[in-house]
């Protein structure tokens, strides 16, 4: 509990929300606005400070809703603009903050002004709102330049002309049905302010900027460098990105800044900038730009102390530096969930691409096991943390979901060599039997593994040793005690230790044992909360703790 003068986002536990695997409500077999809003004593019980809810605009859902095509609306499938307000006052009702997702890199295909763009023709103000252009080659069947989407294949695609030729190429970083908005026009960067005070002014306390670090492009569009075989270079090795964190985005940020400042509740942004270097994040989350940003460093670090210590630690520095919270991520929606992460010999989270192969066995066991130590250490470490949905229940990334059910775009653009992010966007277990799991009254829209009712809430709930129950004592303890939150640390391992010790003023220290041999305990008064038992007195290998001292 921090200081009641320290801003709430600066020690807030943040509990994201991936709205379509959450609660159904209605029975489509997908979540909605009506199942959060049944589940807010949950949220309230469990002791988070806010959630982040993913886009719930109107969307063909081509990617999860990632793909907007109404900025200023509530998709049919999750509910209304009227039941959107009162999920907000109902959450606030309950003493939590809303977060909502908006993506400003891209628009859905379906969006009106995708539809004037195609209609209006080459050189048009209308295409300029996007990022269009003629292809390469003779009779421009080309795309005009080599840049690949995240999500596999060329970032171009081809329209046909209004009078049936073949046309201009548009760009996009994603997937086909997701283009690009030019942010060099001012009428894009207008639209946004506006679509920023839409939302504000409806009461919601942040926004989650998707992709913010991807807007700007470079002028001219000039081709990636590439190696000897002729593909992109990885971003690491390219110096001046055309596309990735490029300085301009931060006058943008600016301007978004000064839009928040206007509103008397004083809402919050939150980057998800995937970028090279923590001084890159900071520079997202200067005193006059975003408050936050997501530390995608920190579920890069594999599950070894002297990693963990240092990612805490460059963490720390850098975004002191700049007077702004650190903040700490385990999982989210795109990435490997992390009990089955760290149950893995290579524990450190790659996203997309970057994910091996062929990534080896997974023990669950011992997945969960330093998963559990893991909530330990993140909740005690200085600043904001996000839980992502299941991640209390201790849920395992779903690795076999049949083929021809998989969703994510990333299947098919990867010419079905990936499997894509489905795995941990499973819906939730709430009850111990059900069609599915009392999710909804019907079957969820992607299967779940048929022993998840003894995950589920209902389960969980009334057993003192469930991962629900270690995550609500944590949640409840970090709001209760004055050293948790905001803050400092200091550290009593040394920098090769497996042991992780620190303490926080006053009276608090964090023990983690990422070692294999079981270790005796410091000095303390009392022990407030263990991750596991102890072992005849020690504390055991990947087992976390908190000390009152
Ligand atoms: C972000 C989202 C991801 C989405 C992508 C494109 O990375 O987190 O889910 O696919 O942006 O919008």
């Amino acid at each position: 509990m921090s200081d009641p003068q320290t801003p709430w986002w600066r020690s807030a536990a943040i509990y994201q929300i991936y709205i379509r695997s959450f609660a159904d409500g209605t029975g489509t077999g997908v979540g909605d606005i009506r199942g959060m809003r049944s589940r807010l004593d949950y949220l309230r019980d469990l002791g988070v400070d806010a959630v982040w809810i993913t886009p719930w605009y109107p969307s063909p859902m081509r990617d999860g809703g990632y793909d907007v095509s109404d900025y200023r609306d509530i998709a049919e499938l999750f509910g209304t603009l009227a039941e959107a307000e009162r999920f907000i006052a109902d959450a606030h009702a309950h003493g939590l903050r809303v977060i909502i997702d908006i993506v400003p890199n891209h628009t859905s295909l379906r969006h009106e002004w995708f539809a004037a763009a195609r209609a209006a023709g080459p050189g048009s103000p209308e295409r300029d709102r996007y990022i269009f252009r003629p292809g390469r080659g003779p009779s421009g069947d080309s795309p005009p330049n080599n840049w690949n989407s995240v999500f596999g294949g060329p970032a171009w695609t081809r329209i046909t002309e209004r009078d049936g030729t073949p046309g201009e190429w548009y760009l996009h970083l994603f997937d086909s049905s997701q283009p690009d908005l030019n942010w060099n026009n001012e009428e894009v960067r207008a639209e946004f302010d506006d679509i920023l005070r839409f939302w504000f002014g409806r009461g919601v306390d942040g926004i989650r900027i998707d992709v913010a670090n991807g807007l700007v492009k470079a002028a001219g569009l000039p081709d990636l460098p590439t190696d000897a075989d002729g593909s992109p270079l990885e971003p690491s090795e390219i110096a001046d990105h055309p596309y990735l964190d490029r300085d301009g985005v931060h006058e943008i940020y600016r301007r978004w800044r000064k839009i928040a400042d206007e509103f008397d509740h004083r809402p919050v942004f939150v980057a998800e900038a995937w970028v090279e270097s923590l001084e890159r994040l900071a520079a997202y989350v200067r005193p006059d730009e975003l408050h936050t940003a997501f530390n995608f460093g920190y579920l890069r670090t594999p599950w070894s102390a002297p990693e963990l210590r240092e990612t805490i630690d460059a963490t720390i520095a850098a975004m002191s530096a700049v007077g702004a919270p650190a903040t700490w991520v385990l999982s989210n929606h795109d990435v490997e969930r992390h009990v089955t992460r760290y149950g893995r010999a290579e524990t450190a989270a790659g996203i997309g691409a970057s994910r091996p192969d062929d990534p080896g066995p997974v023990d669950v066991e011992l997945g969960l096991r330093r998963a559990r130590a893991a909530a330990l250490l993140m909740l005690a470490l200085p600043g904001s943390a996000y839980v992502y949905q299941g991640e209390e229940l201790g849920l395992p990334e779903v690795l076999d979901i049949p083929e021809n059910m998989l969703q994510d775009p990333v299947w098919v653009r990867s010419g079905h060599t990936q499997r894509g992010r489905d795995g941990c966007r499973v819906p939730l277990p709430w009850l111990a039997s059900g069609p599915s799991f009392g999710f909804g009254v019907g079957r969820a829209w992607l299967p779940q593994p048929a022993d998840w009712g003894r995950l589920s809430v209902q389960v969980q709930r009334d057993d003192p040793r469930s991962t629900l129950a270690l995550y609500r004592e944590a949640l409840r303890l970090r709001r209760e005690l004055p050293a948790l939150g905001n803050g400092a640390m200091t550290w009593l391992s040394q920098t090769d230790d497996d042991l992780l010790v620190f303490t926080r003023e006053p009276e608090f220290m964090c023990v983690v044992n990422l070692g294999t041999a079981a270790v005796p305990l410091p000095d303390h008064w009392r022990m407030l909360l263990i991750s596991n038992p102890l072992d005849e007195g020690l504390l055991p290998p990947d087992t976390a703790t908190w000390l009152v001292v």
